[in-house]
């Protein structure tokens, strides 16, 4: 029977448990350029006892930048900064892949080089407010409709993001096509209201994903590139009315590709997803959202996913896996320190050990 602590192997490398840290945004990059300050490198290097670290999620452009102090990954002073953090997780032995991502209309003009409008696959406007640092939260605005050849140049940048990933010292990258950003964006029936060859049918709507896919495994390999999908959530305002015919397409399509992994983790209240897609998807197949220590092992030992990925006890608890394996208790996330500066709520959540020794 399957466990959280058995090895597993994915593209060439080998994962030495199935528990997997979440990508978790934490807004600690230099707002001014997206560099990460050193104290990252101690998180991420706290959490090296997973079988892979996956990043928060990391903007692919100038123009890809949603929320306050996220870090990016295409100047070489963010490359930079992020080998350092590559270099302390492999020094533990650890794996991790970089989640990049374009944040398209949830972005505000706040932060966008000259303060344009954000893009979007049309110009529809999010509900909502988003968090700025010197005015609080504000409405999102109506977004720009991207034309065909900015497409073209946004598939390009993920493709060149990926790149940048890998020169920075990562094992692969995830691309991030959930939570109501770009991709899924283009994959909604609500954001997509293009009647070009990027709108319309479901073929249409996906074509911005494979277009992304396409780049990313062209430009480092298959087999170093993950997806993380959230089929019918609703997070960032998005709708997807036809949600079961649309995944059923591209979990087959996306079976073409020998990536990594598949990563579902969704925010749908109405349907559990990961016994519909898990027979679908002939590859490695992460589950997230809502697991703990038990739900995790069950589904495993069912076969329902091949690992489990874990946000806001990760984020709490920087040796999950010691936890689980001894059956401790876990130290809960601060909420209120999710997105705030500095390394408060971020790099002194205690080891157990340390929690022994206080
Ligand atoms: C503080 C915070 C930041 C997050 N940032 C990201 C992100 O950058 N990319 C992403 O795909 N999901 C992000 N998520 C969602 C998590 O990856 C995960 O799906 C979510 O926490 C639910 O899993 P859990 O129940 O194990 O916490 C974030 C969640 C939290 C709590």
């Amino acid at each position: 029977m399957v466990t959280l602590f058995d090895s597993l192997s994915i593209g060439n490398l080998e994962l030495k448990n199935r528990i997997i840290m979440a990508p978790l945004t934490r807004s600690r990059a230099n707002d001014a350029d997206g560099v990460q300050p050193d104290f990252v490198t101690e998180y991420y290097s706290q959490r090296a006892s997973g079988g892979l670290l996956i990043t928060e999620a990391t903007n692919v452009s100038p123009m890809a930048k949603g929320y306050v102090r996220t870090p990016g990954v295409y100047s070489p002073e963010q490359i930079a900064s992020w080998r350092k953090v590559t270099e302390a997780v492999h020094a533990k032995g650890g794996k991790i892949f970089m989640q990049i991502f374009h944040t398209g209309r949830v972005a505000l003009p706040d932060f966008l080089p000259d303060n344009q409008l954000p893009v979007a696959p049309s110009a529809v406007k999010s509900a909502g407010q988003n968090y700025t640092d010197t005015e609080g939260l504000k409405d999102f605005v109506v977004p720009r409709e991207l034309t065909v050849e900015e497409i073209k140049e946004t598939v390009k940048d993920f493709g060149r993001a990926a790149k940048n990933a890998i020169d920075a010292g990562f094992d692969g990258v995830e691309i991030h096509g959930a939570n109501g950003y770009l991709i899924q964006q283009f994959l909604s029936t609500n954001v997509n209201l293009r009647s070009d060859e990027y709108g319309g049918s479901i073929e249409n709507r996906a074509r911005f994903l494979f277009e992304v896919v396409e780049a990313v495994t062209t430009a480092i390999g298959a087999s170093r590139t993950g997806l993380r999908l959230s089929p019918g959530g609703e997070f960032g305002d998005i709708k997807e009315s036809d949600a079961e015919e649309l995944y059923a397409f591209v979990l087959e399509k996306l079976n073409e590709y020998p990536l990594a992994y598949l990563h579902i983790g969704t925010f749908d209240m109405n349907r559990d997803w990961h016994p519909v897609l898990r027979p679908v998807w002939k590859g490695v197949y992460f589950a997230g959202v809502g697991f703990d220590k038990e739900r995790g092992e069950s589904l495993l030992a069912a076969g329902g996913a091949d690992a489990i990925v874990y946000g806001k006890s990760f984020l709490a608890n920087p040796d999950l896996p010691d936890r689980f394996r001894a059956n401790a208790p876990l130290n809960l996330p601060d909420e209120s320190t999710f997105y705030t500066p500095g390394e408060k709520g971020y790099t002194d959540y205690p080891a157990l050990s340390q929690a022994a020794t206080a």
